[in-house]
């Protein structure tokens, strides 16, 4: 049986997502890109593949305002394991649920790589953001360099077994596989580099979590556009997609979308 929300996210997990991660772009004006987001998530799309997108977290409460209504869902881009306390600068994934998130990305490999968070603590994050009642979208992926190493699947198994928590659901968990080395670089793996991932990506999370983790979404995320969203979205145990740059027009981001259609 599904479990369902309002915020169209908390399905059977494998109805699709779209998600968009504007990283650390955006002022109030982008926010029109949002506006056109949720005009252009027509009946046709809602039946088809569910929409999250993730602003900056200073446009969060401005942007659940938009979307309000639409069916889009707005999710953050990281949290803090606690949820208060003395930690500045730092945001928890309680306060992103005040301000109207109905998820939070986790373990992006640019907090990984850019802020040394470790599998422990994107595990802590994803559990933060459970207890907030938020769904997580957890990041993987391997550098070029550990691909070229014949590493990836190693390097994977272990950042998933590492950095998604005992009692993941398919209501509350999605994760994401992003190729660290495709990521704003215009390159993507083959067609056969993503089925290899995302079957084992599938295998061990059955093993895991048996009818919970066969139901998990497992999103493709790493220069997704427009041109190429047909092709890898069509690919076996690929649920959907995380999208960086072409998350941030509508046009692109729809675009993206619209291979559910
Ligand atoms: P990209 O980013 O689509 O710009 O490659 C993907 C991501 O970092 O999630």
């Amino acid at each position: 049986m599904s479990a369902t929300s309002t915020n169209g996210l908390r399905t059977n997990g494998l109805r699709p997502l779209v998600a968009g991660n504007w990283k650390m772009n955006g002022s109030r004006r982008a926010l029109r890109e949002l506006g056109m987001m949720s005009e252009g998530y027509d009946a046709g799309l809602r039946a088809a593949v569910d929409l999250l997108v993730c602003p900056p977290a200073t446009l969060m409460q401005a942007a659940s305002v938009i979307a309000l209504g639409s069916r889009v869902a707005v999710g953050a881009q990281d949290c803090h394991a606690e949820e208060a306390g003395a930690f500045t600068g730092d945001i928890s994934a309680a306060m992103l649920a005040d301000l109207g998130a109905t998820a939070v990305i986790v373990g992006h490999s640019e907090r990984r790589a850019g802020h040394r968070e470790t599998n422990a603590q994107v595990r802590a994050k994803c559990e933060a953001a459970w207890r907030a009642g938020l769904m997580a979208v957890v990041c993987i992926g391997e550098t070029e360099r550990e691909r070229d190493a014949g590493k990836t699947l190693g390097v994977i198994g272990r950042q998933l077994s590492g950095s998604v928590p005992d009692g993941a659901g398919a209501a509350n968990t999605v994760i994401a596989y992003e190729p660290v080395w495709a990521i704003g670089t215009g390159r993507t793996p083959s067609n056969e580099q993503i089925v290899e991932v995302h079957g084992a990506i599938r295998k061990a999370l059955a093993r895991r979590f048996k009818a919970e983790g066969r139901g998990m979404r497992i999103l493709y995320g790493g220069s997704v556009k427009p041109s190429n969203a047909d092709e890898i979205l069509k690919l076996p145990e690929v649920n959907g997609a995380l999208v960086g740059g072409a998350s941030l027009k509508a046009v692109d981001f729809l675009g993206i979308a619209a291979a559910y259609r």
